[in-house]
């Protein structure tokens, strides 16, 4: 298995907008971000990802970028970048950049020429068809966020294809100038000195050249079998690869909705020349009663399940992130673990421990490290997230469910939960900002804030330092071969890492060295025996969130509790 930094770094993702305010517009900034690099330091991480800070409408909060060499005006200037680039590597930080190129806004200078005739030299550049008549689009499909996913264009008669917003057209990648626009752009920042690309949407770059109507699931056609995973994805990938990404020191992410680990090991294999590892979804997804909505937690052996899959078929073949909550995503400890005040706490350590633990490289989305919580929203209108007001409006208000069953999904998935101001201070707004704030700071921040965290030595913060810490030290954490205990339990996670030395030195971690672990995780609120495998009898506890003992056979395992034992 190769060894690299990537593998053994942790990565903290910051989605701007939300993070610190440094003028009191109530909008994050890089000015903000930069004064908290001393806490990511502190934290420990190596890597931030930093969710898109280029010039855009804010259709869908940078996901729609109106110009990728500039930076939007809310955020600061490319002075500002270059000093937050600058004051991040003095610390030894590096920072991975959103690449955002599926789409771009309708209100890129591509776009805006590519829409004014049907010759126009940047036509090409997005994807147009002829609707089946002037009032049906070309095809059935929904887009992501809801409606059908094209749009008619009056200028010109014909549709655009968007998969998300109409505000986000498609690229059509299937143009070499495209590509090659997009490279020279990537070179760009790669020249700037930039540590590497996460790549927004990248599985749904190809398209397939027919465009049929897709099967009918919830409310329009699927168009997933014709744009994820398209035909000339991994030949694109790989120009990439060739004409930019290998020409540096960088990590890539690929997002890649929808993956399996048979395709994974395609975009992120050890010697495919792709990308280094996938970000993908399998273990957050598949709960959805209506698309991506419920109000349900997935079952524990369902997703030690689907875990365990990926541990096991992408073993020393290719590599996988490691994530609980993203932007895109609710709170972790809302969703995986308990929020209720008796179990806070205990249970994002757990979760913590458990993710961390395994094979692959660990995310932290801001907050996360703090256990912080889903919101409580009261209505609709406090919404801000294109996603989530469109299915209100879609499957509530417009649409076939009472607002008493789909109140509690949107409660429980929307992604505005992961986007509510990071919770700094008990001072007002939680020391985020000094004016008002985009979205409403979730009222609990007196009780979850940064400053009371790192000021408290058994807090969820110095929990996660521990972790990163420990991941240093540790090298079985990064690369030791993944095994499931205990499948059936609904109760319990219980797994074991085992690294065996093969005499080659890893970059951070040193030489590796024939180590165990075993992990265990409660993932319920109620107590579960548990009896220890014997070559773990005796063995120290490495790192546990309750003051508890592990040294006899049978024990006890309280509601949420979480232990690691080490073997030589
Ligand atoms: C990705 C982003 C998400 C965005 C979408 C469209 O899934 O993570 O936030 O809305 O792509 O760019
Ligand atoms: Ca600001």
């Amino acid at each position: 298995m190769i060894k690299t930094w990537w593998k053994e770094a942790v990565i903290y993702q910051i989605y701007p907008r939300s993070f610190m305010d440094s003028n009191g517009d109530g909008i994050g900034d890089l000015q903000g971000i930069i004064s908290r690099l001393d806490y990511l330091k502190y934290l420990g991480i190596d890597v931030i990802w930093l969710s898109p800070i280029y010039q855009s409408p804010n259709d869908d909060n940078g996901y729609d970028i109106s110009d990728y060499q500039a930076v939007m005006k809310e955020f600061g200037t490319m002075d500002d970048f270059d000093e937050l680039l600058a004051k991040a590597h003095e610390r030894g930080i590096r920072i991975v950049m959103d690449l955002v190129v599926n789409h771009t806004s309708d209100e890129h200078k591509w776009f805006m020429e590519s829409r004014k005739s049907k010759d126009n030299e940047y036509r090409d550049y997005y994807i147009w068809r002829e609707g089946k008549d002037a009032n049906t689009p070309p095809n059935n499909w929904g887009a992501c966020f809801g409606g059908s996913a094209w749009q008619y264009d009056e200028i010109t008669g014909m549709y655009y294809l968007h998969l998300f917003s109409r505000k986000q057209p498609d690229l059509n990648w299937d143009n070499p100038k495209v590509r090659q626009e997009v490279f020279d752009m990537m070179t760009w920042w790669c020249d700037k000195g930039i540590d590497g690309f996460r790549m927004d949407v990248i599985s749904m770059i190809s398209k397939t050249a027919d465009m049929p109507d897709g099967e009918v699931h919830d409310l329009y056609g699927d168009f997933a079998p014709y744009c994820v995973h398209g035909p000339n994805v991994h030949r694109y990938l790989q120009e990439m690869n060739e004409k930019v990404l290998s020409k540096y020191d960088i990590m890539t992410v690929g997002e890649t909705a929808g993956v399996t680990t048979q395709q994974a090991k395609q975009y992120a294999g050890e010697d495919t020349r792709e990308l280094n590892m996938v970000f993908q979804f399998e273990h957050v997804e598949g709960d959805g009663k209506y698309g991506k909505w419920t109000d349900e937690k997935i079952p524990l052996t369902t997703l030690k399940k689907t875990l365990s899959r990926w541990q096991n078929e992408l073993y020393g073949k290719a590599w996988n992130s490691l994530f609980w909550d993203n932007h895109d995503q609710p709170r972790a400890v809302s969703r995986f673990g308990d929020d209720r005040p008796a179990y806070r706490e205990v249970s994002a350590k757990m979760l913590a421990i458990c993710l961390h633990m395994l094979q692959g490289t660990p995310y932290i989305y801001q907050g996360e490290e703090l256990g912080m919580t889903n919101y409580p929203f009261k209505s609709p209108d406090d919404f801000r997230d294109i996603e989530s007001i469109n299915a209100y409006r879609e499957w509530c208000a417009e649409g076939p469910l009472s607002h008493e069953v789909f109140w509690p999904c949107m409660l429980f998935k929307s992604r505005d939960n992961a986007r509510t101001p990071m919770q700094w201070d008990d001072s007002l707004q939680a020391g985020f900002t000094s004016g008002t704030p985009w979205i409403a700071v979730n009222p609990n921040y007196k009780e979850i804030n940064a400053d009371a965290q790192t000021k408290d030595s058994d807090s969820v913060f110095h929990f996660y330092k521990k972790l990163i810490a420990l991941r240093k030290e540790l090298p079985v954490m990064v690369y030791g071969k993944y095994e499931l205990l205990f499948e059936e339990s609904e109760a319990l996670f219980v797994y074991t890492r085992t690294l065996e030395d093969d005499g080659q030195p890893a970059p951070q971690t040193g030489s590796l060295k024939s180590e165990k672990l075993l992990v265990v995780c409660s993932f319920c609120d109620h107590e579960t025996d548990f009896t220890l495998p014997d070559e773990f009898i005796g063995a120290p506890c490495l790192i546990s969130n309750l003051e508890n003992t592990y040294d006899r056979p049978n024990l006890t395992v309280k509601p949420y509790e979480a232990f690691v034992l080490y073997k030589k």
